[in-house]
């Protein structure tokens, strides 16, 4: 038997479900990938099968695995003592670094999660504003607390109509009545928003949406609906959040806030800000962020938020994204591999679109026209995508499927051209044999 069989039933005996994270099971294999050893852009499994990766820890490891300038930080602060619980002279360097790097943050604080990150961020919207509801977008994604799983992964069947999407729950033991807090608003359409804040504008703390929407692969926000955005959040008073936690860093240093040009009044980062080691952020206006205690009266703590070893990983990862050229070799790789993915999908007669900005991307299965929201991707092909992927997987390229409608792909910048062109032949191999 293989070791990763082994491990994964082994698993099962003592952690729920063999996992320590729900979406860490991948679907198209039928068990978790147990990777034991990973360099840059590569990853070995137990059974020494190598893969190229196209996951990136679901977008933590942006610079790739192992990273040596992230090692060399994390190992000088964990010489140091990595005396946590405390502030040290890193916290402020980062805080400063962040504020520098993307717009609307002149205060930031540190938590673990992009979960937290979401959760802190929300309940300071309310205490600013002194009002309760959410709006958010049908599809986008936002953490694991009960405050925002609602309209994320809903099924087809139960969308409701675009003019009232259901806020169908994401978990059961969710509170009950939260549900009518939440007002959900298809991505992507300017005359729905409208209606809902001539309905509940006065009544919302805050809109929190995912500036380019990765979380269904990749889609772009329309211009107007954007400035929309913008303009209706501050007419209403209601705070803006962009929920940056996978999209900041991906295809510029200032995030989607500074690739849209538009300025939210908080955001959420998480993932690749810690460059591979649990670090999140929330911030933004001063003003706001100054109603936090122990200047104002919103809580915020944790004991491990901002630590050591975490905010050292962080420093260095962001100095590395500014470094010259970091952004360009994304951009190269990207087109590259779009392209090259579109090519391939084309030469083997399989109707998939390739749909990406920086260093993620989507591929939809069964969608001919570009899709702009939650509702465009719901009905792509979920069975040929999983086929896809195991036999990708088979063939030494890592997909992950999240379980959820569509998934997001990415690369890291430890992927050189020649990597990319290897996973293009790899893949093109198992086109070859792939199943329609
Ligand atoms: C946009 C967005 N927000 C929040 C989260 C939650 O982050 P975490 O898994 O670190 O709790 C995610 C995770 O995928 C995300 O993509």
């Amino acid at each position: 038997m293989s070791r990763v069989t082994e491990q994964y039933q082994r698993a099962c005996q003592s952690l729920a479900g063999g996992v320590s994270s729900s979406t860490r099971l991948n679907r198209a294999v039928g068990h978790a990938m147990y990777f034991d050893r990973a360099d840059g852009c590569r990853l070995e499994d137990l059974d020494s099968r190598e893969y190229i990766d196209l996951c990136c820890s679901h977008g933590a490891t942006l610079l790739g695995h192992g990273d040596a300038r992230v090692r060399r930080a994390v190992e000088a602060a964990l010489a140091r003592g990595a005396a946590c619980s405390y502030e040290n002279e890193q916290t402020a360097e980062l805080a400063e670094l962040l504020c520098e790097v993307i717009p609307c943050l002149e205060r930031v604080r540190f938590t673990g999660s992009g979960t937290e990150a979401t959760m802190h961020c929300i309940r300071l919207a309310r205490a600013f504003t002194g009002r309760g509801k959410l709006l958010k977008f049908e599809g986008n994604f936002h953490g694991y607390h009960d405050q925002v799983m609602f309209a994320i992964g809903t099924p087809a069947d139960q969308l409701g109509s675009e003019e009232q999407p259901t806020a169908y729950p994401g978990s059961t033991g969710m509170t009950p009545g939260l549900q009518e807090q939440i007002i959900v608003v298809p991505y992507n359409h300017v005359d729905l928003l409208e209606r809902a804040f001539q309905q509940h504008g006065h009544e919302l703390a805050a809109v929190i949406g995912e500036p380019i929407y990765y979380n269904a692969g990749c889609i772009l926000p329309n211009p107007e609906f954007m400035t929309a955005l913008r303009e209706l959040t501050r007419r209403y008073g209601v705070l803006l959040i962009f929920d940056e936690v996978l999209s900041a860093f991906r295809m510029g240093i200032s995030g989607a806030q500074g690739y849209l040009g538009v300025t939210p009044d908080l955001c959420t980062l998480g993932k690749a800000v810690g460059g591979g080691y649990p670090l999140s952020v929330f911030g933004g206006r001063r003003d706001i962020m100054d109603r936090l205690m122990p200047i104002g009266d919103c809580q915020h703590s944790g004991t491990y938020n901002g630590h050591p070893v975490v905010v050292a990983a962080a420093l260095a990862a962001i100095r590395a994204y500014r470094e010259p050229g970091f952004y360009d070799h994304i951009h190269a790789v990207a087109e590259l591999l779009f392209a090259g993915l579109t090519t391939l999908f084309a030469k083997h007669g399989i109707n998939a679109r390739v749909q990406g900005l920086g260093a993620r991307f989507g591929v939809y299965f069964g969608i001919d026209r570009e899709p702009r929201n939650y509702r465009d991707v719901v009905h792509h092909q979920r069975n040929q995508m999983l086929r896809f992927i195991k036999i990708a997987i088979e063939h030494g390229v890592y997909f992950h499927d999240y379980g959820g409608a569509a998934c997001h792909h990415g690369f890291c910048a430890a992927m050189s051209i020649a990597d990319t062109n290897e996973v293009l032949a790899r893949l093109d191999k198992a086109l070859a044999v792939f199943d329609l």
